[in-house]
């Protein structure tokens, strides 16, 4: 069944791009945003726009929108931020809907007046607005690199919304290294008009997300943001990472992108009621963006955490207790199934210690009797390398358990290159694998959380 209109579809969905500030110039902001959008092949009509040249990169260009011949409803603005305004009143004339407009010099320099006159002329031509003061969009479904970042966007699952430019471009590149797929990227800046709730009640219903993440200084409108936010919980997770957490970190962030960075206790709070889940830092929001993007919910607290190495079974098993994971006490008929996959001197209790001299035989074995068992409902497999064992091969074992089952499984691999490799594998396949047992337990903790949340949220 195909979804119902939004005002933001052109953002996501446009039917043709059109750039304006479109640059002959490599190294020029218009430059790079025509031909990453080209580069990263969108498949619609673009139109770069400027009064300048005939054509750039074998397309025609034209002196103003208002030229353009065709339809045009995506508009991505890369102009000195004086003549911007003006510009948003031709879109809107043109019959245009989004402009993502990349110019700073607004509210973030003290010119809240010009600002003011962007919304106006939005509004009055009903043009709606993301940015000013950002670096695009991007949406891998549609092949949209509406942005001045590297032209490889990987495709995945989880949507990032970043009110860091830099932070937002550089994290680009750091997915591709890491393995980690995007559904959407969305630089909001100042957020003018288009602001975190619109985008997450957009990226609610989008089939091609299976977890929002947000880097966010400021909220323009706490209840908006709150009320959408719950609303989005229910259905898929969302995480945040909140800067200017300290008094220093807020004044930071005022002359960052002039938002109210607020009382921080009150943020922690008020995100815990709506579901939403905070993170400390990028690496840890990722970590469990990692994990959601498999699209597995929670089917309950029990966990058992399977091992070839007795010292990270118990690092883990700290690690769980202190991060409020459940671990079960596995049954007799578990414990006697665990049994046959360890020498006499392991362990069928939890944590489940199948030795060091387990193969990836021995780990599949004791995996899936997990998997099999009602009991069970979180599988952690911890993997320390071992001259008797193939790390490579069980990353594939993995990756097809996790794959066959329902069951959220998390894994961590420590060793050295070999186990890099094995990592990579499972990182392209979608396996969330980390390189320590703490961050695994972490994730996990976070899926729990959400659930747990998440049911509260129905009963409201
Ligand atoms: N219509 C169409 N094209 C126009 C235009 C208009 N009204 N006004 C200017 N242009 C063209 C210019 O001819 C120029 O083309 P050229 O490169 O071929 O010479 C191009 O648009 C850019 O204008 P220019 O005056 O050279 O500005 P610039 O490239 O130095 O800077 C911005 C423009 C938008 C990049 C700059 O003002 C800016 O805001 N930079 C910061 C962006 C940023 O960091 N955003 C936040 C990221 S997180």
């Amino acid at each position: 069944m195909s979804r119902k209109s939004h005002p933001l579809d052109p953002l996501f969905h446009p039917k043709s791009v059109v750039i304006v500030g479109a640059s002959k110039t490599p190294g020029k902001i218009g430059h790079a945003l025509l031909t990453n959008v080209l580069k990263y092949g969108f498949k619609g009509p673009v139109y770069p726009v400027n009064p300048k040249y005939e054509e750039i990169e074998d397309l025609k260009c034209y002196p103003t929108v208002l030229d353009i011949p065709g339809e045009i409803d995506l508009v991505v603005v890369a102009i000195p931020a004086e003549n911007v305004p003006k510009v948003i009143g031709e879109i809107g004339a043109k019959g245009g809907k989004v402009a993502v407009v990349i110019s700073s010099g607004f509210k973030e320099v003290g010119r809240d007046d010009l600002e003011k006159e962007l919304l106006e002329y939005g509004r009055r031509y009903g043009v709606r607005i993301l940015g000013p003061n950002i670096f695009g969009v991007a949406y891998t479904p549609k092949r949209l690199n509406a942005t001045f970042g590297p032209t490889e966007v990987r495709e995945g699952s989880i949507a990032f919304i970043t009110q860091s430019g830099a932070l937002g471009i550089a994290l680009m590149g750091w997915t591709i290294v890491e393995k980690i797929g995007l559904s959407a990227l969305i630089s909001v800046g100042n957020k003018s008009d288009i602001d975190d709730a619109d985008l997450l009640e957009w990226l609610k219903d989008d089939p091609h997300t299976k977890v929002v993440l947000v880097y966010m200084e400021g909220v323009k409108d706490g209840r908006k943001f709150l009320k959408v936010a719950r609303e989005v919980s229910k259905k898929k997770p969302i995480v945040v990472i909140k800067a200017g957490r300290t008094a220093r970190g807020m004044k930071a962030v005022s002359s960052h992108t002039g938002s109210l960075a607020g009382m921080d206790s009150v943020y922690s709070a008020a995100f815990e009621q709506a579901g939403i889940l905070r993170a400390d830092n990028v690496e840890e929001a990722f970590d469990w963006a990692v994990l959601f993007s498999t699209g597995k919910v929670p089917l309950g607290e029990e966990t058992v955490i399977i091992t070839n190495g007795g010292g990270v079974g118990v690092l883990a098993t700290d690690a769980c207790e202190v991060n409020r994971i459940k671990l079960l006490d596995p049954p007799e008929d578990l414990r006697e199934a665990f049994s046959s996959y360890m020498p006499p001197f392991g362990s069928a209790r939890n944590p489940v210690d199948i030795t060091g001299q387990a193969t990836h035989v021995e780990f599949e074995g004791a995996v899936e009797s997990a998997i099999k068992h009602d009991s069970v409902k979180n599988i952690i497999v911890l993997y320390c390398q071992t001259a008797v064992s193939d790390p490579i091969k069980l990353a594939e074992v993995l990756v097809e358990q996790n794959r066959s089952t329902e069951k959220p499984m998390v894994a961590s691999f420590i060793g050295g290159e070999e186990v890099a490799e094995a990592m990579e594998i499972m990182r392209e396949r979608e396996f969330p694998a980390y390189p320590t047992p703490e961050r695994a337990v972490k994730a996990l903790a976070a899926m729990l959380r959400w659930g747990r949340r998440r049911k509260l949220l129905d009963r409201v």
